[in-house]
This record gives structure tokens, sequence and C-alpha cells, in this order.
């Protein structure tokens, strides 16, 4: 098992690289890399001291020092590093000759061909497997590459810069050479080289500067890459505004390549994206990947200076730039669409995907301690749960002086590799205030619940607000085992009056809306209360914490009809639901249980709302309209979960909700609907309309599921959206018979040469709540167009099973997960990365009824057991198991 490394552990590198010279001479097998090293001496480093470069997967063709041949004995070789015992204590220049194959690179981290194209990855530790080299992120230099290779093969050659020249390099070969100014660390240095498509447009920066912007994609989709080319146009326009932050080089390039283990990476001026999250046309995309396209454009857009200009001392350091990236993504987009919808939809992947997370035995602190393998730590946590500690800050310091902290941060870091201390300081710095019991969001893991009870006092005319935290105690291998301090939450609040609008009441302990908890337990007094209000309490999810706080039925219908806070209007009717899915779940109630006037209650709830107001915000109708996943249920549960109660609880209240709400929802798709020929918009407006006609129409399918397969059909034919054409897919897909199969067969036909597309056909199938998917997702990894080797379609067809497929993943005999160790084993020895990523399904094992757990855990244990299993599988599954 990989060795363990502690931030507590870190030292400043004992040299520094300060120039890097690159010639990499491209060949389908025989890459040949050479790479000269301007070096010397880290004064902070220890004097004399070996310089050990990293190395994986690398053969060494020839070392020099100094111009000079290494003698015998200078410098030793093993398949990890290379070490040059004695180095001078002056500045020296260190050239080596390596060769790799990037046609044999399945773990798609250095350098690889995607289809024919090559291209790199390097973040978090995939330079080594291009040279060797100082691979940490607080060794930054100013790097010139040139790249050749057959013009055939390769016309277009990108590198991180600018270009400098280009020419012929020999018979049918020729080449170019890029040189990028600023100093960066190994992970964000690339190269691309292949026979690509490109579209371009260009932008000037507030600064005058004229940047051509161009995306690369597969010949012939150059269509498709025109929303993304608009997106960093808007990103580069939006962090200028927002952030006072222009663009610092003459291009920006992104390319598209269709085998990627993550979204996109944000390498200097040469962005490299899944295709998935660039490729757009209304026939093969989906609304939410245009948005997702827009939000990644700008989210690697925005590392230039999160990031890039800024960047990290030290991989513990990752959220450093991930979730303040995060965060300045969410607000490009809430710009750039509605704030309240896509705060919801924010909160909900943070539900979905991290409050899990921190629940289960891969918990850890935003800022980890410790870690094996750093590429299993760009997680929810790191992200999401990231993001939110900058919200909190900006909350807690006011947009004025959030935002001068910010720029106190770029200017006072930039250059430099970072940490998160360094980010505190700034705000500190801007605001006067001591923010170091603010910086134990960063270290402690898990999910805080705040308990919080109202007593109204009629002859004081006084409300009262007691608050309590509470913090879960985490022991794992990343979390120190330290008892947890109390977190400052900051609360925005207001009260609501019984009958709506705003309650009087004043408290001085409220600034701007928002009261800062600190202390393990506080309370808030209102005065001049006229009459008991009903508190909206973490407006806007104003702190990633679970809130525990018994309302009435008649309260949430009241904040739900009434609340000046979007979210919490939203959150009251999640609340609501979630009340009923919880109950029928534990209870077992049996499938034909769709009654129960709790239902009816949220039925009619919903109905008041819809006719007053679904088609002012159809966007915002469809989210109050979606019920709680059954994650967010089984979290909510909590231990000796039963998947299978909780997708029959769901259905029950779907089934309830589309009788009651039926005729409504019919006339709403009436309304909702576009006229023949109206040119198609992505714009959130019209995603808005589409997304409420096809929430409408899962629940009229759940109710009715012959009348909903009739128009699900109709709604099939007619279609001119991937958006529509899916939506009517999925209620077909979960009712078993005919009319489903030959929809599915009839897609599949249609778009057999669009993988993107058949992504999503895969993943519908392998998320049928249905004891046959198992077998069906046997049978479609054996289809043409799946592949182990693509992590797109792994993750389609077998994570959509495993993460996504409660019921079937949890299987009571265990096939589920069976058949997720035996995918993550086959996987394990092409891409670690993403068979550790399939592994973390298991997350949840401990939440589950005993057989299952049992089952689940004879799982993992095979895996564990595995002999050779790589460091990223490996580490997942001892901590899952831990
Ligand atoms: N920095 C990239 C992003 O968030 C993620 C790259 C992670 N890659 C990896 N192999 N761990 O935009
Ligand atoms: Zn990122």
């Amino acid at each position: 098992m990989q060795t363990i490394v502690r931030l507590a552990d870190y030292r400043p590198s004992d040299y520094l690289i300060d120039r890097v010279e690159l010639d990499v001479r491209l060949h389908p097998t025989e890459t040949r890399v050479t790479a000269t090293l301007a070096l010397r001496p880290n004064p902070a480093g220890e004097a004399g001291a070996p310089l050990v470069l990293d190395g994986d997967e690398l053969t060494l063709l020839a070392v020099a020092l100094d111009g000079q041949p290494t003698g015998p004995g200078a410098i030793e070789v093993t398949p990890r590093a290379l070490t040059l015992h004695q180095p001078p204590q002056r500045p020296f220049v260190l050239e080596i000759e390596t060769q790799v194959n990037p046609s044999a690179n399945t773990k798609l981290m250095g350098l690889y061909r995607s289809n024919g194209v090559y291209c790199t990855q390097c973040e978090a530790d995939g330079f080594r497997r291009i040279t060797y080299f100082l691979d940490r992120p607080d060794v930054m230099a100013v790097y010139t590459t040139r790249i050749e290779a057959d013009r055939d093969e390769a016309p277009v050659l990108l590198g991180n810069g600018n270009p400098v020249e280009q020419g012929e390099a020999g018979p049918g070969r020729h080449y170019a050479i890029w040189h990028d100014p600023h100093p960066k660390p190994a992970y964000l240095f690339a190269v691309v080289g292949g026979r690509l498509g490109r579209v371009g447009s260009r932008f000037t920066t507030m600064e005058g500067r004229e940047v051509e912007i161009a995306v690369y994609v597969e010949p012939g989709k150059e269509g498709r890459a025109n929303f993304a080319l608009d997106a960093v146009a808007r990103s580069m326009a939006w962090d200028e505004r927002t952030f006072g932050r222009a663009y610092d080089l003459d291009v920006f390039n992104v390319v598209a390549v269709s085998d990627f283990n993550m979204g996109a990476m944000e390498n200097k001026g040469l962005n490299i994206f899944n295709d998935k999250y660039v490729l757009a046309s209304p026939d093969t995309a989906t609304d939410a990947d245009y948005a997702n396209i827009e939000a990644i454009i700008a989210h690697e857009y925005f590392h230039n200076w999160s990031g890039n200009r800024v960047t990290c001392r030290d991989w513990f350091q990752l959220c450093l730039k991930e979730g303040l990236t995060v965060f300045r993504d969410q607000e490009f987009s809430s710009d750039e669409r509605s704030r309240p919808v896509h705060r919801i939809a924010e909160v909900r992947t943070l539900r979905a995907r991290q409050f899990p997370e921190d629940a289960g035995p891969l918990a850890h602190p935003v800022r980890p301690q410790a870690y094996r393998e750093i590429n299993n730590f760009y997680t929810a946590t790191v992200y999401e749960k990231g993001a939110e500690i900058v919200r909190m800050l900006r909350t807690l310091l006011g947009p004025e002086v959030f935002r001068r902290g910010m720029d106190r941060y770029f200017s006072t870091c930039d250059g430099t590799a970072a940490t998160v201390e360094d980010f505190l300081a700034a705000f500190a710095a801007e605001s006067g205030r001591d923010l170091d019991a603010f910086a134990r969001w960063y270290a402690q893991a898990g999910t805080p619940t705040v308990a919080v009870a109202g007593a109204y006092d009629a002859g004081r005319r006084t409300y009262t607000l007691s608050f309590r935290q509470s913090l879960p105690v985490i022991a794992t291998e990343a979390a120190a085992a330290a008892e947890p301090r109390p977190l400052v939450i900051p609360v925005a609040l207001g009260l609501v009056a019984p009958g709506g609008g705003p309650a009087a009441g004043r408290s001085e302990r409220v600034s701007d809306g928002v009261f800062v908890l600190e202390a393990p337990e506080d309370s808030l007094v209102f005065t001049d209360v006229e009459a008991a209000p009903v508190p909206s309490l973490f407006r806007g999810f104003s702190a990633p914490v679970k809130v525990d706080h018994a309302l009435t039925r008649d309260e949430r219908l009241t904040l739900l009809a009434h609340d000046g806070d979007a979210f919490n209007r939203w959150q009251a009717a999640q609340s609501l639901a979630m009340e009923v899915l919880v109950a029928r779940a534990t209870a077992g109630a049996p499938l034909a249980a769709e009654a129960g006037p709790e239902g009816d209650a949220l039925g009619r709830a919903l109905a008041t709302f819809l006719d007053g107001e679904a088609l002012a915000d159809p966007a915002f109708a469809a989210l109050v309209l979606t019920l709680p996943g059954e994650q967010e249920v089984a979290q909510a549960i909590g231990a000796d979960v039963d998947p299978d109660a909780i997708w029959r609880a769901r259905q029950t209240l779907r089934v309830q909700l589309g009788r009651n709400l039926g005729a409504r929802l019919l006339g709403l798709r009436d309304a909702l609907a576009q006229p023949p020929g109206a040119p198609f918009s992505p714009d959130a407006a019209s995603a808005g309309r589409r997304a409420l006609r096809n929430a409408a129409l899962d629940l009229v399918a759940a109710a009715d599921p012959e009348g909903g397969t009739a128009l699900a059909v109709a709604q099939l034919e007619d279609a001119v959206t991937m958006t529509d054409r899916l939506a009517a897919l999925a209620p077909l897909s979960l009712v078993p018979g005919e009319a489903r199969e030959a929809a599915l067969a009839r897609f599949g036909e249609t778009y057999r040469d669009e993988p993107l597309v058949l992504d999503k056909w895969f993943a519908l199938q392998a998320m049928i709540p249905e004891a046959g998917t198992l077998e069906r997702v046997r049978g479609l990894m054996r289809h043409p167009a799946f592949s182990l080797g693509n992590p797109n379609r792994v993750r389609s067809l077998v994570a959509s099973f495993s993460l996504n497929n409660p019921t079937q993943f949890h299987r009571p005999d265990g096939a589920g997960y069976d058949l997720t160790a035996e995918v993550v084993l086959a996987l394990d020895g092409k891409n670690p990365q993403v068979a550790a990523r399939l592994l973390t399904a298991f997350n949840t094992w401990r939440m589950v009824e005993d057989g299952r757990r049992q089952r689940a855990a004879e799982a993992l244990r095979r895996v564990a057991g595995t002999p050779g299993l790589s460091p990223d599988v490996s580490d997942i599954a001892g901590r899952s198991l831990a």
C-alpha cells in the first residue's frame, strides 16, 4: 500500500527549477522527450541534499549535467525516481531524454492518445509520466515547448502560452514552438497534437489585449463547439466585471477529447476537456448539458486566476483552487441564469453527493490532513463544500469586504504557490476580523447539525430562537481525531408573519439579515413581534449544515406560500415531501398505499402554488415539483436503510401527486408547449419551460402508466430537442413492456454513431429500478459502443447503475455489489482512477440494513484482498472498510 503523505510533514523542495525547455517528438508508441531544466538549490531547502526527480513509467535514454554526460554512480534510476547524488550547489542545467508510449497509456495520465489525438493530463502527478521532474506544485518554472509530429497525423500542434514559431522538421514532419511567460507548476503543463476542427473568435480584454479564442473538436463537429466558444467569451467578460481579473495571454485554446478521466483541466492557455462538456447541439445535448458546458468552461477559465496565477503550495491545499473556483463558476451561472434556481441546483448536488461522503467512511476535511493517493481527493467535499466555505465567508463579511479580500488575495499571492492560511489572511486583513475560528471549517470533517427551537411570548411580544450546533466526531485517516470545536455558522434568516409578508420584530444581533452562530448554543431575541411568526432559517442555504427544526405542516405551508426567500420556499416543499417519504419508507408501506392525508395536503399546497405562479417561473416550479431523491431520503433515515422501501415510498407519493395534480399538470404542459417551428434556444427561460413540462410528464406518467406512456410516445415522436426526447424516454423506461423495449431499441439505433448520446441511453437503462436491470447492464457491456477503456462509457453504464440506482446496486442478494466489484477489478489494471471512483459507490454500505451490509462488506473485502491492486483502488477499499 502507498505510503501516507501528511500535511504536517510539508517541507520546501531542496531544489527549484526556473526554466524548462521541452522538445516533444510525438510518435504513437515511441514519443521522445528532451527536457532541459535550469535548476538551482532552494535557499529554503536543505543544502547539499540529493536531487530526487519524480518519474513514472519512463524509459530513460540519456542524462547530461551542464552539457556533460553524467559519470558512473552520479545518478541512480529506480522506477519512480531519478536521483542525482551530489548536485552542484549553484545554478546548473540538467538535460534528460526519455521515451514514452502514448498508445499504451490507458491510465489517461501523462501523455496519451484519445481517438488518435495526442493529449496530456498532468494534474495531479502526471507530468512525471512525461519526463523526470520535481513534480510538486510549489516548483514553478517558465516553459518553452517544442512539439514535433507527422504533419498528416497531427496537423494541429498546441502548447501552453503563446505560439512562437512553426515550420518543417524533415520529410512529413513539422513542429511548433510555444512559450508560456507565466511561471507555473508542472501539473498545468499540456500539449495537444492531432487532426482537429476549429472554431474561433476574438476577445479584447479590459487591459486592451487582443485574445484569439479557439475551441478544437473532432473534425465535422465544429458546429457543436459554438456554444462553448461563446461561453469562453462570456466567462472572460464576467471575470473582468465581477472580480476585475483579465486574461493574460494572446491565445486561449480549448480542446475536446473523448477519453478523459474527469470533467476538464485548466492547463495554462490550453484547457483540455472531456468532449461531453464541450459538444452541444439541440439534437444531441440536453438543457442540463448546455448548463454544464457553460459552467465547466467558466470553471476552467476562472482557474486562470484561482489556480494558475495563484496556485497551491501542496495538494493538501487543493480546495484553495477548487473550492474557490467552484464558488466562482456558481456565481457565474447564477448571474447568467437564474440565481435562486441555480442555488437550489447547487444544494441538491451538495446534499446528494457531499453529505453522504461526509457521513460515510471516506469522510475527510475540506483540507485533508493526510492522503495516500491524491487523485482520490478530487471530491465533492473539496469542491462543493470548499465552495460553500467561500460563500459563507462572503456572507459573513458582506460583498464589498469580500471583494476587497479577493483583490488582496490575488495581488499579494500572484505568482506564488499559496495556502489556505494565505487566503484567509487576505480577508482578515481587509475586514480586521479574526478568522481563526472560521478556519475550522477547513479542518473538521462531517456535516454539522443545527437544532433550532422558536418560542413566542405574547405578553412581552418577543420571539426567541434558540440554536444549538452539534458536530460529528470523525476519526478517519484524512482527519485529525481531535474533538471538534464550535464552527462559525452564518444563519441568514427572517421572520414571516403567519398570514404572509415579513413579520415585524428586531434583533440587534441580526445584521443584513444574518445572525452568526459561534457558540455551541446561543439564542436570539426579537422584540416588538406582534404575533407568533414563522422563522425562515438558513435562507439561500447560508451554511452547509443539516437543520433540525420542528415546524408544523402549516408553518411549512406558510413558508412555501409566502417566504421572501425563494430557496426556502423550495425547501419548505422539500421538507413537507421528505416528512412523508421518511414516514412511508420507515413504516414499510406497501406499494398500494397511494393515499394518506399528508400526501394530499402536499398536493393541495402544490396545486395552489402551481395555479399562482408556475407560469411565472417554470424552472423554479419544476424544482418545487421534484421530490427529494432516494439517496437524500436514505440520508434522512440514516441507519438500517432499506432502499426498496425508499423507492416504494417515493413511488407512492409520485402516484398520489400525479393523481391529485393531473389535470393541472396536463394544462401546464399545453400552456408551455413550444409552438411548432419556434427556434430552439438553450437559454435558462426556455430550458425552464421544458423542465416544467417534463416534470409534469413524470408525475402524470407515474399516476397513469397507460396514459403516460401514450403521452411519452407522442412526445418522443414530436420532440425537436434531446431534452424532450430523453424526458419522454425516461418515464417510458419505467414501464415494463413492449413500448419501452421498442422505444429504447429505436433510440439506440438512431444514435448508434453518437457516443455521447448513447451514454444517456446507457445511463437511462442502468437506472431502471427493476431486478432485470443487472442483466441488462451486463448485456450492454457487450454493446459495440461500450468500452471499459473509455471513462464516459464506464460512468454512463456502470457508475449510473452503482451510484444512481440504489435499489439495484443494493439488491438484497448482493448481485449489484458483485457486479460493481467485478468491474472495479477488471478496470483497475487499465484505469485505476476511474476504477477507484466507481468503488466509492460502496460509500453508503454501513447505512443499509444488516443483510445487505454483510454482502456489501464481502464484496468490498474481495476487492481489498485482490493482489496487485492500484494504490487508487486499494486506498478507497482500505478506507471504506476501516
Ligand atoms: N483541476 C481539474 C478541475 O477541477 C481537475 C483535474 C483532476 N484530475 C485528476 N486526475 N485528479 O478543473
Ligand atoms: Zn477545478
